[in-house]
């Protein structure tokens, strides 16, 4: 009996996958709500300060050598550093934060990009840095993979990519908001098979109501494991020793790897380039 209703929800669900999206016109649609959703939020990544962590990321891993910012927003992270006496370089696919940034720090290089397809040479900067979930805001595997590659080859030998990332399994609120998009995705799954229209979201993907700026437009992120993250490393080819560890345990040098299903808030995957060929 259990096994025949397991049948008849595997079948429904092939059949609701059957129907979705294809991957390219659900990445067109977030980036349209990416780009509206963090224009709105230009006046917080603006004006915010450091977070204590990113004052010792800083100090531990970016006095020396050139760092880029890759998904600097309004340039919260680069003007700081810079301000420090950093070299760095922002990049951000959004207009209205760049040009926000370059009004905020006139002195500091900014670049109007895509972290998935940048206009550096191979090897320019010693520390890649894709801060605050920059990262889950890319809405297709294929754009986390081009990503991964692209902060890769611009990574000098000898230096060291760093990506901060949400964590699937937190259960505080990002845990909430699962948990209203896991309804959502309920509810338009029934919807679809009555005949609507209205696909659900892909796997680990959440919408949420924009929290730093009011009447911004709502957000989206892909929330990732830290699995999931390991598996995009090999995908992307990356040869060198790949790591997803905690924010202390990057701070403090020793980044031993989380457990899979840990229920941190964040982690970070570290990917060291070595100078060997
Ligand atoms: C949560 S904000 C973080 C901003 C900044 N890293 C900080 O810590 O203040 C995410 C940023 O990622 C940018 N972003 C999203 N997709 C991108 C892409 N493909 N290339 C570059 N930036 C991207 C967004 O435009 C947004 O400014």
């Amino acid at each position: 009996m259990r096994s025949r209703r397991l049948d008849w929800c595997t079948r429904w669900v092939r059949r609701l996958d059957d129907r979705q999206l294809s991957e390219a016109g659900y990445g067109r649609m977030i980036r349209a709500l990416n780009e509206v959703h963090y224009a709105g939020e230009t006046g917080f990544y603006g004006t915010a300060s450091l977070r204590p962590c990113e004052e010792r990321l800083f100090e531990r891993y970016g006095r020396h050598g050139r760092i880029l910012d890759a998904g600097c927003g309004a340039g919260r992270v680069t003007r700081a550093v810079a301000a420090r006496g950093g070299d760095i370089v922002g990049i951000d696919i959004n207009g209205a934060a760049i040009a926000a940034a370059r009004i905020a720090a006139p002195g500091v290089e900014f670049v109007h990009t895509s972290m998935a397809q940048m206009p550096f040479r191979a090897e320019e900067f010693t520390n890649v840095w894709c801060l605050r979930f920059s990262f889950n805001a890319l809405p297709t595997y294929q754009e986390r993979l081009n990503t991964l590659r692209e902060l890769w080859r611009v990574c000098a030998p000898g230096g060291v990519v760093l990506v901060e990332a949400f964590n699937w399994y937190h259960r505080g609120r990002l845990g909430l908001v699962r948990a209203a998009n896991l309804l959502d995705h309920l509810a338009r799954m029934l919807h679809r098979h009555g005949g609507g229209r209205s696909s659900p979201l892909p796997r680990r993907d959440i919408l949420y109501l924009a929290n730093k700026t009011e009447g911004a437009a709502p957000g989206y992120a892909h929330l990732t494991t830290a699995s999931e993250l390991l598996r995009l490393v090999t995908a992307a080819g990356i040869s060198g020793n790949a790591t997803v560890t905690s924010e202390e345990a990057l701070l403090d040098c020793t980044r031993t790897p989380v457990r899979p299903r840990h229920g941190r808030y964040s982690m970070w995957l570290v990917l060291n380039k070595t100078g060997d060929p």
